[in-house]
């Protein structure tokens, strides 16, 4: 009898509006799960769209790409024979939904609306979605004729569902359901679900990692059975860091981990567990037992496959694992510097530019600059030579009437300065400074790009409007924008006996 299944859960840098990105990174961890032997794949929420699309969201366009996507995941071969759920934004009766779409084979088995939606913070998810507030019901859900010519399926079942396999029982936590006090994990393990999948799209905040390891380290150790938590990675286009960490917990241990903060785009890991563990643990605890004989069923959609198979008895399973947290410091030092590299490479720009005082904001950002330097060079192993460059763009006669015909149309005060002199001003410091003279590229200067201007202006700053105009706050990205002086005081400590020691070492 098989009893052992191999599952996997996927960390993913996803963007929003990237569908063709976005689909070729699902494409790659589906792959990478299969090459792993895992028959069970599960990714992060919205990964098919992006989690950021904000009001993009209102768009048509972002549901109908989504199904793009969608019919391009089902006809591809490289998800076959494999069960596998996407995130993605799904219309059903002209209300929109954030959803877990599952599928198999060319077929489409449930479409799982999320049930709580995330408010707090810098999330806003009802603007956008509505929750599906039916408990355990579901409707028939008419799927566009670009996944009917492909699957011949003209409606599929959603709503609040289980899938039964075989040999087990899949059901979905959509992120903030396992954050709520009446989680979705409860009536699902009771009603004998073991397998319980959660894609997220949970962003950085310092101190914060270990509380989404207690979330799913008690969402098992209470009800027993295994919780797949896959999360987003990276910048997405937005001001926050979503931060990875997808993990494989079975009977209140981690058994299974991603990395927090990573330069990879697609970073999938498995889990081997044994299902006659969860039931002999769910066994033991006798109270839940009672409770889960009373327990109201779910629906279920049946599927004749299974996640193990006969051949399993030597397969080892996943032990527990111990989970090393990062301090402030070093989050401080990782998680910025990710999200500054995320940010560059998407602008397309050539670096960053950075006012430096020497304080400790302007510092930290350098170092936190230095950080990204850091990573990158270890990440492909030899460096690119970091270079300066300087663009500077001066208006045209055209444009400089056009300039002062739009100022009178509009009624503004309005100046024309002349700063040719200013120009040549900074140039002739910059090639003193650098010995080097700034052409376009055009004219034989280096790579495209310019350089991002970067602001160090700490939170206490922004919260109190305490800043130098067109100082640090005039700039294009803020790495330290979230960050206290008091955790920034520490980092700096810490970077100073981290770098100073490598850089005695290196020289
Ligand atoms: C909107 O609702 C109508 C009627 O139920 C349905 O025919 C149509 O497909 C819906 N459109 C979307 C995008 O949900
Ligand atoms: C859909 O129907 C066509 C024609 O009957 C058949 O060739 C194809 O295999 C079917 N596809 C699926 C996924 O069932
Ligand atoms: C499910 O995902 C949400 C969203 O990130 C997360 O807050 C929650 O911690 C997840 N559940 C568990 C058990 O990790």
């Amino acid at each position: 009898m098989g009893r052992k299944v191999i599952v996997a859960v996927c960390t993913l840098n996803q963007w929003a509006l990237d569908f063709e990105g976005n689909l070729n990174r699902i494409l790659q961890s589906v792959q990478e799960a299969k090459e792993m032997g895992a028959l069970y794949r599960t990714g992060p929420e919205l990964e098919i769209s992006g989690y950021s699309c904000e009001d993009h969201f209102y768009e048509p366009d972002t549901f109908l790409h989504s199904w793009q996507v969608l019919a391009e995941l089902l006809k591809s071969s490289t998800c076959k024979d494999i069960l596998v759920d996407v995130g993605m934004p799904v219309q059903h009766r002209n209300v929109s939904y954030n959803c877990r779409v599952a599928f198999l084979n060319k077929k489409i088995l449930l479409i799982r609306p999320k049930m709580m939606l995330c408010e707090d913070g810098n999330y806003r998810e009802s603007r956008w979605f509505s929750c599906w507030t039916k408990e355990r019901q579901i409707e028939d859900f008419f799927l566009p004729r670009i996944i009917t010519s492909i699957t011949n399926q003209s409606t599929v079942p959603i709503g609040d569902a289980v899938i039964s396999t075989k040999d087990t029982c899949i059901g979905f936590e959509i992120c903030e359901e396992l954050w709520n006090p009446k989680s979705r994990h409860i009536p699902l393990s009771l009603d004998g679900v073991e397998i319980i999948s959660n894609g997220s799209g949970s962003y950085m905040e310092l101190r914060k990692a270990y509380v989404t390891v207690d979330l799913v380290k008690s969402a098992t150790f209470k009800s027993g059975g295994a919780y797949l938590f896959s999360n987003l990675r990276g910048c997405d286009g937005q001001r926050i860091y979503f931060n990875g960490c997808s993990c494989v917990a079975v009977n209140g241990e981690i058994v299974s981990r991603g990395l927090q903060f990573a330069l990879h785009d697609v970073e999938v890991v498995t889990a081997t567990i044994d299902l006659e563990e969860i039931r002999a643990y769910r066994a033991m605890i006798r109270s839940r037992c009672h409770l889960a004989a009373s327990n109201q069923p779910f629906p279920r959609i049946t599927v004749d496959f299974a996640l193990s198979d006969d051949q399993d008895m030597f397969l080892p399973v996943s032990t527990p694992i111990e989970w090393k947290y990062l301090t402030p410091e070093e989050e401080i030092e990782l998680g910025p510097a990710c999200w500054l590299w995320d940010y560059l490479r998407r602008s397309g720009q050539g670096g960053f530019f950075l006012p430096l005082s020497g304080g400790v904001d302007s510092t930290s950002t350098a170092c936190i600059v230095y950080s990204m330097c850091t990573q990158i060079c270890e990440a492909v192993q030899k460096g690119d030579p970091v270079s300066v460059r300087l663009h500077s763009v001066r208006s045209h006669g055209a444009l400089q009437q056009i300039a002062c015909h739009l100022a009178s149309e509009i009624g503004s005060y309005h100046f024309s300065i002349v700063i040719d002199s200013a120009v040549s001003a900074v140039i002739g410091i910059f090639t003193t400074a650098t010995s080097l003279v700034p052409k376009f590229r055009g004219k034989g200067g280096w790579r495209p790009g310019g350089l991002l201007v970067l602001g160090s202006s700490n939170v206490d700053e922004a919260l109190r409007g305490y800043l130098t105009k067109y100082d640090c706050s005039s700039a294009d990205v803020n790495p330290i924008g979230g960050i206290s002086k008091t955790d920034l005081k520490s980092f700096l400590q810490y970077a100073k006996s981290r770098y100073y020691k490598r850089h005695q070492r290196l020289n």
